[in-house]
């Protein structure tokens, strides 16, 4: 079939062109049959076309418009005609024109799609995952997938005007560690042998450092092996940094003049730099969590000082022990009933919190879940360090400063969102900094790096690393966007010597890092730079752009909460010659 060619696309025609002769391409989006007249709604990635086939304009192209079916792929030639008054469309900027069908060409059937193609749909996200090419053809979808593509364009030109260089970095690779499962690739010319697929490019963008390219990025696809959610998958996309002779600084300022860019580009919106700044220890404290969503209040108090002379001994031990009784108010929430908070403290449980304890501000006196053991005079000053009045509710929680800040945060999240409280047209962007360098981990009884090994300690803490390495700061740096973390980074350990320390601190021997490691390690002892970097979170950022829940919405082809790929089914069964060339056979469990 020879395709006669498209004078417009779908979302073009306006009240200027009513008279011309056109042609659209496009799929059926609905069709109403009146019985004398048939219209249908043309659609293209562009906008959807009114189009009008009625016997006096074309008996023949009439009588083919009655087999037109929704997703029937068409051709369309016919005179742009002004709508009748009264029957423009002003939500479709192809409203007040349509176009009066003398040529009707069916390219394609389609049989009936599993959901309609509207933006407003309520079908399953596993059916969408399915019927992927259906989904996206909805045109949110396709403005999600145009708006990658534009803030990608967007990425590129800030780098490039600044100086940097894209290279490629290679996928098939030797385990670099950010804390994950790696996905493995068994080779099949060394038998045993297997290549990782990168869950982040960081050893090479710093061997580039170190061969001198001086400022790196890469948009760049990783790929971890972790517990999915809504905004993890097991493929995602960096936009993947290294800069080389530069501090915390040079690199923050870098990333918020392409935040600032990439906002102004796409949505128009002017950010205000530089970003707030927050320390890890004020960000858990404030908001009991490593990246606070500020776009509400409740913010929490530490409580232990007006409590560790308690007649409560849970509280006196707790502070004792060198733990925190912590706690937030909720406005107007005295009168929350016995089940309401029975649910909030089901909350606390489920993010590790022993209890959760309340209290109930009333015009005369304060009602706690501990009665038995608070004074009047604790409750009043408990209420008082955390401005509570007359109708609030105080939630407290006590234990060890990790756990009982992490499980407030949970509850002002929960709180806020219940309450309605959470400003969603703010862009609120801040930076958590001074990190821990490494944490102890109790599943594996030794220190595990906080972002990982290659993140340099602060200079005035490199001495802590002999007797408390969990006291020593690191270079580390998050960005974080309305509660999410968007970004991390931080500046690099460039010294042979110090490396070795560090994984010496991590439980990674001489031998094992040699092992791991050795072509860093080797290559730092031929003139590394200092250097620092940065990675963005690219499908996060597009998700918060877009105003979307989910990060698969922005991804053409996500996998599941499983990791299945609904669409193709992947992963799948290999045949066993396959598997025999690779020198594997499968264990059943
Ligand atoms: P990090 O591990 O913090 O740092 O990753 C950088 C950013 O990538 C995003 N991200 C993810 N997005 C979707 N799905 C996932 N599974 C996923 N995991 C991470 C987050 C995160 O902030 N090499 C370092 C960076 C550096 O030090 O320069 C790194 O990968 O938004």
């Amino acid at each position: 079939m020879t395709i006669k060619k498209r004078t417009h696309t779908c979302g073009q025609l306006r009240e200027t062109d009513i008279g011309s002769t056109v042609t659209l391409t496009g799929w059926v989006d609905v069709r109403r049959d009146l019985g004398g007249v048939i219209f249908i709604n043309l659609r293209d990635r562009y906008g959807k076309t009114q189009v009008v086939f009625s016997p006096q304009n074309s008996r023949e192209a009439f009588d083919r418009a009655q087999a037109l079916r929704s997703e029937f792929v068409i051709l369309v030639t016919g005179r742009v005609q002004r709508r009748p008054q009264g029957t423009e469309n002003p939500e479709m900027p192809t409203g007040s024109i349509d176009v009066a069908a003398v040529e009707l060409t069916i390219m394609n059937k389609a049989e009936t799609p599993p959901f309609p193609i509207e933006d407003s749909l309520d079908a399953g996200e596993d059916l969408r995952l399915k019927y992927r090419y259906l989904d996206l053809r909805r045109p949110v979808m396709q403005r999600n997938l145009v708006m990658r593509h534009r803030a990608s364009q967007a990425v590129r030109k800030f780098f490039d005007r600044e100086g940097f260089v894209e290279v490629e970095t290679p996928v098939l690779m030797k385990s670099t560690p950010e804390g994950a499962r790696d996905f493995l690739v068994p080779s099949r010319l060394h038998h045993g042998k297997f290549y990782a697929l990168p869950q982040s490019p960081q050893t090479y963008k710093q061997i580039l450092m170190v061969a001198g390219m001086d400022r790196y990025f890469q948009i760049v696809k990783c790929f971890r092996d972790e517990d999915f959610r809504a905004d993890r998958q097991p493929e995602f996309t960096q936009i993947d940094v290294e800069m080389s002779f530069v501090e915390e600084a040079d690199v923050m300022d870098m990333t918020e003049r392409l935040m600032a860019d990439l906002y102004e580009e796409l949505l128009s919106v002017t950010l205000q730099r530089p970003f707030p700044r927050l320390t890890y220890r004020e960000a858990m404290e404030r908001y009991g969590s490593d990246k606070p969503d500020t776009r509400f209040g409740l913010e929490l108090h530490d409580c232990s000082d007006l409590l560790d002379a308690s007649e409560f001994r849970v509280f006196r031990s707790t502070i004792k022990d060198g733990g925190v009784v912590a706690g937030f108010t909720v406005p107007g929430q005295s009168g929350l009933t016995r089940n309401q908070i029975d649910g909030l403290t089901e909350s606390a449980k489920r993010a590790g919190a022993g209890g959760l304890i309340w209290m109930k501000v009333m015009p005369d006196r304060i009602e706690s879940s501990v009665d038995k053991f608070m004074n009047d005079s604790e409750k009043k000053a408990v209420a008082e360090r955390l401005n509570a009045v007359s109708g609030d509710l105080c939630l407290l929680v006590s234990g060890s400063w990790t756990k009982a800040y992490t499980v407030l945060g949970a509850l002002r999240l929960e709180m806020g969102n219940r309450l309605n409280l959470i400003r969603q047209s703010d862009w609120n962007f801040l930076w958590v900094v001074d990190f821990p360098l490494l944490e102890y981990s109790e599943e594996e009884k030794r220190f595990v790096a906080v972002h990982h090994p290659f993140t340099s300690p602060r200079p005035e803490d490199i001495p802590l690393l002999e007797g408390s390495p969990e006291k020593a700061r690191a270079r580390a740096y998050d960005l974080v966007l309305n509660g999410r973390e968007i970004a991390g980074g931080s500046i690099r350990i460039h010294d042979a010597s110090l490396q070795s320390k560090v994984f010496q601190l991590l439980g990674i021997g001489p031998g094992e890092a040699k092992e791991k490691f050795g072509f860093m390690l080797e290559a730092f002892r031929y003139g590394a730079p200092p250097h620092g970097g940065i990675a963005f979170g690219f499908d996060r950022i597009l998700m918060l752009m877009a105003g979307q829940r989910s990060i698969r919405d922005v991804i053409a082809f996500p996998k599941t909460a499983s990791a299945v790929s609904l669409m193709d089914e992947a992963p799948s069964p290999v045949d066993e010659r396959q598997l025999r060339e690779l020198h594997l056979r499968i264990v059943q469990p």
